[in-house]
């Protein structure tokens, strides 16, 4: 058998030689007994030199189970996580964590502690039909390798407690469903039958901080709560103007004054601050071509690297949507012409229009 099956046993028995201790007086206690366990170890490393030599003396000590950490978890590690594993789970099987290797797969438990003859993830991996043996890639699993997860099993397939679970990304807050608070009762039942023309403002937030979207504190509980308040109003509030026929004359921006840094300031905390470099409106309805996205920030959201609007060219092009040329609004204050667009010379966003 492998040096490694002859080391294992050989350690316990150096282990058994060096507790015995002598004490000499006039020397400290300490020093003694690392004198001797120097002295004992050396003992034992020879008469390891001669197991070894001897080769029958190794098997003759029963081989301890292997250390799921050590031996176990390298293999699977190495051989089956790429499929079992965090990011890709085949079969629905994870084989990245023994809490996980003891819950199973699709079809069921892997494992039957105690019993690696009955245990599914043996016979996979040692099989001779090459179309059900695992790993389905590359080489099969040494002998040795395969006894070792045997043994295993054999002895219970026990682990450490505290052995850390790789989260998967699918449970990643940005893939959580939003909350949704309750609608709130409606006073006056005969309010959601009269036909609303338009609102020229609606507003989700009005407090402060979390009562808002300004979620430097917790962004994912925040904007888990205020998208989950303001979705579906958004979709009935758009169907609502297609079906009375007003969407054709009605301008639709979606948006806040600016967007949220892709980072917080605040140490371990889940927020995020205030980003005007780059961040997403929307705009919808009257004579804005729907179905694209006009530019891009970089790969972090931080800013806008890709056909950047400044908010001037927005206001510029919602002048425009409505039939104003923003050159020619002005107001006379202080002595001055004065633009909603500024000074500086701003564009219509002129992909944006249907
Ligand atoms: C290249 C991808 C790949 C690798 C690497 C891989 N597997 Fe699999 N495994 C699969 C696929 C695909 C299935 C589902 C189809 C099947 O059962 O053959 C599967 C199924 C299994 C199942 C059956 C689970 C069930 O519930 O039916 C076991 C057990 C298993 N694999 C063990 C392993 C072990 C142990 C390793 C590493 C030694 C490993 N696999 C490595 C792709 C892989």
């Amino acid at each position: 058998m492998s040096a490694l099956r002859c080391a294992a046993p050989s350690r316990i028995i150096c282990w058994r030689a060096g507790p015995v201790i002598v004490y000499v007086p006039g020397v400290s206690n300490r020093a003694q007994s690392a004198g001797f366990q120097a002295r004992s170890y050396a003992r034992c490393r020879a008469f390891v030199a001669g197991a070894l030599l001897l080769g029958d003396l190794c098997s003759a000590v029963a081989a301890p189970a292997p250390d799921y950490t050590r031996d176990v978890k390298p293999i699977l590690e190495k051989r089956c996580a790429s499929c079992h594993g965090r990011l890709k789970q085949k079969a629905h099987l994870r084989l990245d964590a023994s809490a996980l290797i003891h819950k199973g797969g699709k079809n069921g438990p892997i494992i039957v502690t105690g019993k690696s003859g009955d245990s599914p993830l043996i016979r996979r991996v040692s099989s001779t039909d090459e179309s059900e043996r695992m790993p389905a890639d590359g080489q099969p699993l040494s002998a040795e390798q395969i006894s070792l997860l045997a043994a295993w099993i054999d002895a219970g397939a026990p682990y450490p407690e505290d052995e850390n679970v790789p989260a998967s990304p699918a449970e990643h807050w940005a893939f959580q469903t939003v909350r949704r608070p309750a609608v709130p009762p409606v006073k006056n039942g005969a309010w959601c039958r009269n036909p609303i023309d338009r609102f020229v403002q609606l507003y989700s937030g009005g407090g402060h901080i979390e009562d808002t979207w300004d979620g430097h504190n917790d962004c994912v509980t925040n904007h888990k709560l205020h998208a989950g308040e303001t979705d579906k109003p958004i979709a009935a509030l758009m169907a609502d103007l297609k079906r009375t026929g007003l969407w054709e004359e009605t301008l639709l921006v979606w948006g806040g004054e600016f967007g949220r840094t892709p980072t917080s300031e605040g140490l371990g905390k889940p927020g995020r601050d205030h980003d005007w470099h780059g961040f997403s409106m929307w705009l919808a309805g009257a004579g804005v071509k729907g179905g694209q996205a006009i530019g891009a920030t970089d790969e972090f959201g931080f800013k806008a690297t890709e056909d950047p609007v400044h908010v001037s060219d927005l206001h510029a092009t919602m002048l425009h949507l409505m039939g104003l040329d923003h050159r020619k609004l002005t107001f006379f204050h202080s002595g001055l012409d004065q633009r909603l667009t500024g000074v500086v010379e701003r564009n219509v966003v002129t992909k944006a229009l249907a």
